[in-house]
């Protein structure tokens, strides 16, 4: 088992399938407003999708039966589409990925509908700025875990429950390929970072504790406290220098 690294013609097509993602991502983002059902976030996401000749890598996987992750204040991921309505207050957290000429792309925003409180929107800052925290760290030579490290010491700062049931990882020709990159401090210092490693960076970050449940549909993942809770996640490349976010237009 082994960290894939991708050739010039796979980055290529990483860019396209995580470009094309982006623009789902920005059109979602403005379709999102009081009134709609996590159902027609859904049917809108999937067809922008199908829209750009790609295919939802979501749907059917593992059996999760939709396109698109909605997941609602306290859900912190996986939140299964349906008749829930969306309204003002809400912070809303949607998960989206394709399939472009085979390669795979995954990203997460979350999405304050109208005027939410300010622990709200403090919460989904420090998500966000999480992530570009820990890729402040990915570049070659770093270790893997330096990510993982530089997340918990930024967001742990502010009292939150860094999720730990669930990982980022790597992406390509698959949609979880290895390694697993967790968001919470590591004692090891993991792999060495490579130009060409495509990684999905998606810290899951709770306003209480950390600790999570499943819901009894298996797949929604709810904060246990009952707290709201962010995700941001992109699909990044390993270079020489810089990471590039390749999922943010
Ligand atoms: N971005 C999610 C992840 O990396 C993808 C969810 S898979 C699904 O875990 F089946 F829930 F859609
Ligand atoms: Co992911």
């Amino acid at each position: 088992m082994a960290i894939n690294i991708k050739s010039e013609r796979e980055i290529q097509l990483m860019r396209e399938s995580c470009k094309i993602l982006a623009k789902v991502h920005d059109e979602l983002g403005k379709f999102i407003k009081p009134g709609i059902t996590t159902a027609d976030i859904n049917k809108y996401g999937d067809e922008l999708i199908r829209s750009f000749g790609c295919v939802p890598n979501f749907l059917n996987y593992e059996g999760y039966p939709a396109s698109i992750c909605v997941s609602v204040n306290e859900e912190v991921v996986h939140g299964i589409p349906g008749k829930r309505v969306i309204k003002e207050g809400d912070i809303v957290s949607l998960d989206a990925g394709l399939i472009y000429k085979g390669y795979h792309s995954d990203a997460a925003r979350t999405y304050a509908v109208g005027e939410v409180s300010e622990e709200c929107r403090k919460l989904m800052e420090v998500t966000k700025q999480a992530f570009f925290e820990g890729i402040k760290m990915a570049k070659a030579g770093n270790h893997l875990f330096d990510i993982s490290n530089a997340i918990d010491d930024y967001v742990s700062q502010f009292g939150y429950g860094i999720v730990r049931e669930l990982v980022g990882h790597g992406i390509g020709t698959k949609l979880h390929e290895e390694p697993q990159i967790p968001n919470f401090r590591q004692l090891r210092h993991g792999p060495r970072l490579m130009p060409g490693m495509t990684l999905a960076i998606e810290p899951m970050i709770n306003m209480g504790r950390a600790d999570v449940e499943w819901l009894e549909d298996d797949w929604t993942v709810v904060a246990e406290d009952g707290l709201p809770s962010a995700h941001y996640e992109n699909t990044i490349l390993i270079t020489e220098g810089e990471p590039e976010i390749l999922t943010l237009l």
